[in-house]
């Protein structure tokens, strides 16, 4: 019989996120700064050593894994990886799925589907092709949209995901909406977190979500709805336009108690919270005790897990919480 992972405060942990590489051709404002030093590359986990963990989670009860980055599809090979992980869906897996910016997606929305993914959460902060280009700082929003196309074509599901930028988009998140729901696509509104130095001003850019609910409320009929993708989002339904709109919101509405995840970075470092230190490398654990030490390092993490981020967003903290920057742990 399988032995959950279920950590002090008696969450289970049933959901994977699995950083394929901290590296991206993207350099998003609130996520990275224009230069970065990325992890060096005979650090990152070979294919084998990603299978074997995912393999050691899935048999200790993980049911969703979400392959993420940086930006996932350019690490070389990675549909390798995907097909190897999709043979464990209906063997205890039940999701696999990837976080993805799109600019490579054209080219993989086919293979994707054909290892048996189902949908995606593509990002885009904005329709317009100069903002697009100034928030990616070297995106072009052509690509994604020609990702888009491509993933509906090959029969994906699509969940956009938006950081809510006071100042930057926050004029464009009822035409997102329309554009999004008009094309059969979810749309997911964030909280920017103070992870890793970037350069920007986040106290500035800061936007409660309960601001936008209160402003999209007053104009559309929403409905709360349940259901729940095993995320921290929120749903709502818009009657207007038929679709589903998300909110996340680790700032303004912490929902750590029902946290169910751990992430893995590139490097094989198991962090047990998006906002906290611990963890526990698996790096090390495989490479030195193979692939029979990682039950144990899995026990050992569950007594790692804190009971949620303590993100902070004010002047007096000049530094950001954590030094890590988001593409290291994946968001
Ligand atoms: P679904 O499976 O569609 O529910 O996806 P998801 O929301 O779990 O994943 P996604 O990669 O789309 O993440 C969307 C946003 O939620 C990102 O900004 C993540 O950083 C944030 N997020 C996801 N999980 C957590 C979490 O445990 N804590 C915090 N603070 N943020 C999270
Ligand atoms: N705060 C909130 N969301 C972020 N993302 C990247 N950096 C941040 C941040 N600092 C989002 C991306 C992507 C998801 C994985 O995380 O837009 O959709
Ligand atoms: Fe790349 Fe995603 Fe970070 Fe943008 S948010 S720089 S697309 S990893």
């Amino acid at each position: 019989a399988t032995r959950p992972l279920v950590d002090r405060f008696g969450r289970t942990i049933s959901y994977l996120r699995v950083s394929v590489t901290d590296r991206c051709d993207f350099r998003c404002v609130y996520c990275m700064s224009e230069h970065m030093t990325f992890l060096p590359k005979k650090d990152v986990l070979s294919f084998e050593e990603i299978d074997a963990i995912v393999r050691a989670f899935v048999a200790r009860g993980v049911r969703k894994v979400r392959l993420t980055g940086g930006e996932p599809l350019v690490r070389r090979d990675i549909m390798e990886l995907v097909r190897k992980l999709g043979g464990y869906l209906g063997k205890g897996l039940e999701e696999l799925t990837l976080t993805t910016n799109g600019s490579q997606l054209a080219r993989h929305a086919e293979g994707l589907a054909a290892a048996g993914v189902r949908r995606l959460n593509v990002s885009l902060d904005t329709l317009d092709p100069a903002r697009f280009a100034e928030i990616t700082r070297r995106g072009r929003i052509e690509d994604v949209l020609a990702g888009l196309e491509a993933a509906q074509q090959a029969g994906l599901a699509i969940k956009i995901n938006m950081v809510a930028m006071r100042g930057v988009n926050d004029d464009e998140i009822e035409p997102m909406l329309h554009w999004a729901h008009g094309r059969g696509c979810g749309l997911t509104l964030i909280e920017g977190m103070p992870l890793g130095e970037v350069g920007v001003d986040r106290v500035d850019q800061y936007l409660p979500l309960k601001e936008l609910r209160d402003r999209l409320a007053a104009r559309y009929t929403l409905t709360r709805l349940n259901q729940t993708t095993g995320g921290p989002a929120r749903y709502v339904r818009v009657e207007e336009t038929g679709g589903v709109l998300g909110f996340i919101t680790p700032m303004s509405h912490n929902f750590c108690e029902s946290c169910n995840r751990v992430r893995l970075t590139a490097t094989g470092q198991l962090y047990m919270c998006l906002g906290q230190e611990d963890m526990v490398d698996l790096r090390v654990a495989l490479r030195e005790g193979g692939v029979g030490a990682l039950d144990g390092a899995l026990d050992r993490a569950m007594l790692l897990k804190p009971k949620g981020h303590d993100f902070v967003l004010d002047r007096s903290h000049a530094e950001p919480a954590l030094t890590r920057h988001m593409s290291v742990t994946g968001g």
